[in-house]
């Protein structure tokens, strides 16, 4: 409830809470046991085969199909793509080593999150540098695609956003994007993507894949959070994984929020 208050009415002490959060989370020792901060993604209960991966990416599974979901449908042959928020940098390496475009660049605000990619992915064309989503320094026309993973939720001002995404994206450039908004902000988050003048290509809610992902990766995540997080802190972090802390049974949840998946592209 105060989250959702939050979320809606001060944006901007949200925003700052969330970062604030992020950089906590970037001053513990986390390793490599965390390299991805999404909820995940998976579609093998509907039939679909689970890609195939190297042993070392098996424990990161359910987060990393998230950005194999969003990054596939659109061609990296040759592409200069620009991630905005790009977290720990796993999404980034996992992209650099299977889609193999020709350069990648990842952008967060977290000055430490840049600081651990930057030591612990050494790929060529793979770089990591400090930058704020509503300010991005880039030049006009200089990217093929444009991620954003789980994050534009904590942007005060999207609108900001949008503009510098469409800005920095090549004619004929494509932005992948994925997040999640509160079910009566829906319309107005899909009236503002649309208002950005980006062609809609793709749009998808695949919250039920996001759900199931939570529920098939729920004991790595309380894992993770016990073995981290100072107990004093541990039922907020539960709860900011979607796991129910008071209900060990409890079947993960998004707080009545859904989530979505968009292709566009700039004409
Ligand atoms: C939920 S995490 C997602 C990280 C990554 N995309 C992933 O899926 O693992 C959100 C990220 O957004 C970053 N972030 C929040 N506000 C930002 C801003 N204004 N500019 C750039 N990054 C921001 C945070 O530092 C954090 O790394």
């Amino acid at each position: 409830m105060l989250n959702k208050l939050l979320f809606h009415r001060f944006p901007n002490i949200k925003s700052l809470l969330t970062r604030l959060q992020y950089e906590f989370l970037s001053t513990l020792n986390l390793k490599r046991d965390v390299l991805f901060m999404n909820f995940g993604y998976t579609a093998h209960h509907e039939g679909h085969e689970p890609i195939p991966l190297h042993p070392d990416d098996e424990s990161h599974r359910y987060p990393l199909q998230l950005y194999h979901h969003v990054a596939k449908h659109v061609s990296w042959e040759n592409a200069e793509a620009l991630e905005v928020s790009s977290g720990r940098g796993g999404g980034a390496h996992f992209i650099m080593r299977h889609f193999k475009p020709k350069s990648y660049t990842g952008v967060d605000f977290s000055a430490r999150a840049i600081e651990f990619c930057r030591s612990h992915f050494n790929l060529d064309g793979l770089k990591f540098q400090r930058g704020n989503a509503e300010a991005l320094a880039f030049p006009d026309n200089s990217f093929d695609i444009v991620v954003n993973v789980e994050a534009s939720l904590y942007y005060p001002n999207i609108k900001k956003f949008f503009g510098h995404v469409k800005r920095v994206l090549k004619p004929g450039g494509h932005f992948v994007y994925t997040d999640l908004r509160y079910t009566e902000k829906i319309e107005e988050w899909h009236a503002l993507i649309k208002s950005t003048g980006l062609k809609l290509i793709k749009a998808e809610d695949i919250t039920d894949n996001v759900l199931k992902a939570m529920e098939l990766d729920r004991e790595r995540r309380i894992h993770l959070v016990n073995t981290y997080i100072p107990a004093i802190l541990r039922k907020q972090f539960l709860h900011f994984a979607g796991i129910a802390p008071d209900s060990p049974s409890a079947l993960p949840h998004l707080e009545n929020r859904r989530y979505w998946y968009f292709v566009l592209q700039k004409s």
